[in-house]
């Protein structure tokens, strides 16, 4: 209490404040020459978003990927499922990889079935590094180099939204974080020495907005973004061709538990119905356009750079805001039954 009687200037010395004074007034002098290139950035900028529609317009040649060997984790069902059967119309020979065996038969089975496309399923857990390196090699045999990977695999388990217990928080990163990084360093080298492929991680919009309920998954989401973007100024400055793809749904009609929380906040009321195949289509158009990072809807990637412009003391505020517009005990009862059904994914030791 007599501390706080006192003024900051009586509790900081002079030399202090005289050194902090220096030491903003020297990286001032780095966000000047910032400011300073800025009318460039904005002409670079205006040069990418005109390359970009005119991708997205159709206008410039795309690539076939006709006989391409494509790997898709959890496509044994969901997205994942969407997105081989997407890539099969183009002519992809799949890799279909699932830890659910049954599933990623299933899917295999309707490919080999519909499709003239060779296809296999493999039974894996990508946050197995051995396992993933087997699964190359039998890949490699049965279909030939993967040039185009797509980071799908991820689960939700949540016994308690705010307060998950630390084996979940452990499960939960290892699938949707750690198992990209695994699958990008076992399968990214010998694209790049092909000097040719795409890997496809899939993000999420809740990676853009902070919010409690999302938490570990919001930033498991986030460092699959963030890394991608790294990965990707690594391969600019290789100049390889690979393209390095981060696709960020909204809320998907996929997943049973997903949908079962969307309708628990009520907000099917307000979302429209983004299924597998509309979302395969987004990322197979995104592959084909060259782009880096897409939201989907591709028009919410302007609510982040509104966002983004904001001090984060106001985004958190507005994030407080909207979740407090959610009827709390709905949140405790319905929402947290939702996440707590069973996904069908073992738990690991
Ligand atoms: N559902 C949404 O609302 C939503 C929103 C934004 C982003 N996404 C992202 O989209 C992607 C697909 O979501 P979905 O709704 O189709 O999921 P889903 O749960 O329907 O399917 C995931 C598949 O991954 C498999 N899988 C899980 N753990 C695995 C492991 N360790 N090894 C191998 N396979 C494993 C599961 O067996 C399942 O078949 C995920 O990356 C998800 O984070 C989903
Ligand atoms: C999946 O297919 C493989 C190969 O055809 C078979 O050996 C395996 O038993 C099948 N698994 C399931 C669960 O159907
Ligand atoms: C993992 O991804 C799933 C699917 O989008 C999500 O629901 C879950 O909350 C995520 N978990 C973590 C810890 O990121
Ligand atoms: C995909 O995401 C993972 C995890 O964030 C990252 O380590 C990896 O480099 C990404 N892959 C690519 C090709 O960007």
């Amino acid at each position: 209490m007599q501390l706080a009687s006192f003024s900051l200037v009586q509790i900081t010395s002079i030399a202090m404040s005289v050194r902090i004074i220096l030491i903003e007034a020297l990286y001032s002098i780095y966000v000047l020459l910032q400011i300073l290139v800025y009318p460039l950035l904005v002409v670079f900028a205006i040069v990418e978003v005109l390359k970009r529609w005119f991708r997205r317009l159709g206008c410039s040649r795309m690539p076939s990927l006709c006989g391409e060997v494509a790997l898709i984790t959890g496509s044994g069902r969901g997205l994942g499922r969407e997105t081989a059967i997407a890539l099969a119309k183009l002519g992809c020979h799949l890799a279909i990889v699932d830890i659910q065996e049954h599933l990623a038969n299933d899917t295999a089975q309707f490919i080999a079935e519909n499709y003239e496309v060779n296809t296999r399923a493999y039974k894996v857990d990508v946050r197995d590094y051995q396992q993933l390196l087997d699964l190359r090699e039998r890949v490699t045999n049965d279909l030939g180099d993967v040039t185009i990977l797509v980071n799908n695999a991820a689960i939700i388990t949540m016994s308690s939204i705010d307060d998950p217990p630390v084996h979940e928080i452990q499960r939960m990163i290892n699938i949707n974080f750690t198992a990209p990084v695994l699958t990008t360093k076992v399968f990214l080298p010998k694209m790049r020495e092909l000097n040719r492929g795409y890997v496809v991680n899939i993000s999420s919009l809740a990676s853009m907005y902070p919010h409690h309920t999302f938490n570990v998954y919001g930033a498991s989401k986030a460092a699959v973004r963030h890394l991608t973007s790294a990965l990707r100024t690594e391969l600019l400055e290789a100049k390889s061709a690979v393209k390095a793809i981060t696709i960020c749904p909204s809320f998907l009609t996929t997943n049973r538990r997903v949908n079962d929380v969307v309708k628990a906040l009520k907000l099917n009321r307000i979302l429209a119905d983004l299924d597998g195949e509309v979302v395969a289509q987004y990322i197979v158009e995104a592959i084909l356009r060259g782009e880096t990072e897409i939201t989907v809807p591709h028009c919410f990637i302007w609510l982040r750079r509104i966002v983004a412009t904001l001090p984060a003391a106001a985004t958190e505020r507005l994030m407080a805001f909207i979740g407090g517009l959610v009827d709390p005990k709905c949140r405790e009862n319905e929402l947290a039954q939702a996440l707590r059904t069973d996904d069908g994914v073992p738990f690991d030791s």
